[in-house]
């Protein structure tokens, strides 16, 4: 019996519970999110694997926390929320006063309203319950007709307590060029906190997301975990607490960090969206819910097949002319290329994009650069099959620069004629400017009118907010430019999917700053990281991909030695490693030798065969880059099961006699499957059953030797059942 149960009764009045309760249910076939009333409180009950019957609940003790507590209202704990009234008192008292609760298709969606005792503030709890996709989406609206403003110091999108034995926390850290790194810990008593201070660039050091691991260390296929995700391009914290009757709280949400937020009479706060998936069969199998939900739901056409992008940037970075992107172009389509994307250098006159030091802000064309404009270079690649994207960095401004020149006021910046500190050369934008939204919506929308067959955007951000201050926001209100920020961008991107369907987005933010479900909602995929070495991508990818689907995972082979790394790998294995996500290139194509450019043709004809199975299929992870055995291995299966794309790395030495035994995963055991070796470099295949049928069972069981065992050797197989 856990000592918390005996110590939480001890602690609550049994005597209190007496009045029948009122339950709310939310739930998903896999999972369970309970709330009860009890005494006019809302108190969460459960949250965990689906209760087919909550029969009982309310009698076996409260140990959970108020579904949405509140400075103030007795409790000592971690809050969701912190109000200072229009009158001054901060006390804030949230009871029960409504619920409603319906099915609109896939989606339970339940809402819970609150209001505070004795002043005109109410608080809504939303919750979607994603019925196929078995994922819990929370979000929290806050208004008041209080005489005057409320203060907001905190605003959680969630708060849910896990009652385990014990708490693992896996999350997600980085830096530039080394995104997505993946750490487990034992959460002990107290409070650790995952979160940011950077109002952009926001997902390079931590991700807003985690796996918690409940009673053990999370596995890839066994126990209980729960994967959360914070849908917020801004400062971001999630706190989890544990406390004295051992409950492990989670509260998430917008950084409250120099945040406090004026709320007008009758004006609504609607915190970000935070996205829950629970499940009993280890971490793999709350990614699978997760990926699923993300391209049905939170990614602009997670149904479409992705183009294979050949990006100027590591090929020519600054240093290019018509002549030489038609060339990359020629290249390009000789090797099935789908879409050119120019990246950073074709713009500015006054203050030409030769490097990083001007321009930005200043989105015509430059005209020495592209005397003809971007529409000849669109004509160009479209009479070689291909279509056309471009790459701008829209928040941005370089103090060189006619747009500096015009509005100062539009940067945000320390006022008292304190020095304004740069990070490559630029400043940012004051996006809670509405002026500068038409701005930055502005430049897209003008470039896209002028080339309307401007098929693709790379939209990047290069620097993080470090000169705090607004000259469009009042003075009492300078601490609304976090949020205010992030939804003003929230709400440009809004615009852009709305009045361009079909123009695709990649968010980029110094290579893998902005890999969020918030701006991902807008935007077809992120570029992962500015490191492009393959060696370093199997970790870059094997973390990001935990959370978020590969169809969104820009993946590029690019240059050997890596310009990064400076290490040297095969064309093969920067193919292999490239393709377990949303392939592209980044290079040169007349760097490649002749032997070398068949090679690259023919994988990317392979990897448009096989891509429906790994944009669309389920990922299964089966060996981690970070085992110390030097291997990865993960494989990708259709919705049906009937094909399979297995991938295996080696990225250290192995020795002759060292067993390497794979198995895959996610097969129909008694189904039949011919398996064939892809995107091979020589005439030996590296399984001893190349071409031949074997069971499901058998190659989830018993395993295939493979013959991969140099650093940086890698086999690619397809897995087709038959009839
Ligand atoms: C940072 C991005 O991550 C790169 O891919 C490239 O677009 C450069 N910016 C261009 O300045």
């Amino acid at each position: 019996m856990r000592k918390y149960i005996a110590l939480a009764i001890g602690l609550l009045s049994v005597a209190s519970w007496h009045l029948a309760a009122q339950i709310i249910h939310v739930s998903t076939p896999n999972t369970s999110l309970v709330f009860q009333v009890q005494n006019n409180k809302v108190f969460q009950s459960y949250y965990g694997k689906h209760l087919d019957a909550t029969t009982g609940i309310e009698t076996m003790g409260n140990v959970f926390r108020e579904a949405y507590p509140a400075f103030g209202d007795g409790g000592d704990k971690e809050v969701a929320l912190i109000v200072t009234h229009a009158d001054g008192t901060m006390a804030t008292d949230l009871v029960y006063a409504t619920h409603v609760q319906g099915m609109n298709g896939n989606i339970q969606s339940t809402t819970i309203s609150l209001k505070d005792t004795k002043l005109p503030f109410y608080v809504d709890l939303h919750f979607n319950a994603y019925q196929s996709e078995g994922i819990i989406e929370q979000w929290v609206t806050i208004r008041h007709s209080e005489k005057g403003k409320v203060k907001l110091s905190q605003y959680a999108s969630s708060t849910i307590g896990f009652m385990a034995d014990a708490y693992y926390l896996t999350h997600f850290y980085g830096a530039w060029a080394r995104e997505m790194h993946m750490t487990e810990e034992p959460l002990t008593r107290g409070i650790k906190s995952v979160e940011t201070k950077r109002g952009i660039r926001t997902t390079e050091f931590e991700n807003p997301s985690f796996f918690l691991g409940l009673n053990q260390p999370a596995s890839e296929d066994n126990g209980e975990v729960v994967l959360g995700a914070l849908a917020w391009p801004g400062n971001f914290r999630i706190n989890f607490e544990v406390d004295n009757i051992e409950i492990c709280q989670m509260t998430a949400g917008i950084n409250p960090y120099t945040s406090d937020y004026n709320l007008k009479s009758g004006e609504l706060f609607t915190t970000p969206r935070m996205i829950l998936a629970y499940s009993d069969a280890g971490k793999n199998g709350a990614s699978i819910l997760m990926h699923r939900w993300a391209r049905k739901y939170n990614l602009r056409d997670g149904d479409k097949i992705r183009p294979v992008v050949l990006n100027s940037w590591e090929g020519a970075y600054f240093d290019f002319d018509a002549k030489k992107l038609k060339s990359m172009m020629d290249g390009a389509a000789e090797m099935g290329v789908e879409m050119f994307v120019l990246d950073d250098g074709w713009f500015g006159n006054k203050y030409p994009r030769n490097n990083d030091k001007a321009g930005l802000g200043d989105w015509q064309v430059n005209k020495t650069k592209l005397p003809a404009g971007i529409s000849d270079l669109i004509n160009y690649a479209e009479s070689k099959g291909m279509k056309f994207g471009i790459w701008l960095e829209p928040e941005m401004v370089n103090p060189a620069s006619e747009l500096a020149e015009k509005h100062p006021d539009w940067i945000i910046q320390r006022k008292n004629n304190r020095e304004q500190l740069l990070q490559r050369n630029q400043l940012v934008l004051d996006l809670s400017n509405p002026k500068v939204q038409d701005f930055v919506f502005g430049a897209l929308d003008d470039l896209i009118k002028q080339n309307p067959h401007i098929a693709y955007i790379k939209w990047d951000a290069n620097r993080h907010i470090q000169n705090f201050g607004s000259t469009y926001l009042p003075a009492d209100e300078q601490s609304h430019l976090w949020i205010d920020y992030a939804k003003g961008l929230e709400s440009v991107f809004a615009r852009f999917a709305q009045k361009y369907p079909d123009v695709i987005l990649q968010d980029c933010s110094s290579g893998g700053g902005r890999v969020e479900y918030g701006s991902l909602k807008y935007a077809h995929e992120f570029w992962a990281s500015d490191d492009t070495d393959p060696f370093e991508r199997l970790f870059i990818q094997w973390g990001t991909n935990h959370v978020y689907p590969a169809i969104a995972t820009a993946a590029h082979v690019t240059k050997s030695p890596n310009h990064q790394t400076g290490r040297e790998t095969p064309l093969k294995f920067r193919f292999d490693v490239a393709m377990s996500g949303r392939m592209g290139i980044e290079m040169r194509p007349d760097d490649f030798t002749p032997k070398e450019l068949i090679f690259a043709k023919q994988a990317v004809a392979t990897y448009k065969k096989i891509r429906p199975v790994i944009e669309f299929g389920d990922l299964y992870r089966i060996q981690s880059p970070y085992d110390a055995d030097g291997f990865a291995s993960l494989n990708y299966v259709s919705a049906d099961k009937s094909q399979a794309v297995w991938f295996v790395y080696s990225h250290e030495y192995h020795q002759r006699q060292e067993q390497n035994l794979f198995r895959v995963k996610g097969l129909i055991p008694n189904a039949n499957y011919r398996i064939t070796e892809l995107n091979m470099d020589s005439p030996k295949a590296s399984i001893p059953c190349n071409g031949k049928v074997l069971s499901g069972s058998l190659l989830m069981n018993r395993g295939i030797e493979m013959e991969i065992r140099k650093p940086m050797d890698s086999g690619v197989f397809l897995l087709t059942k038959v009839e």
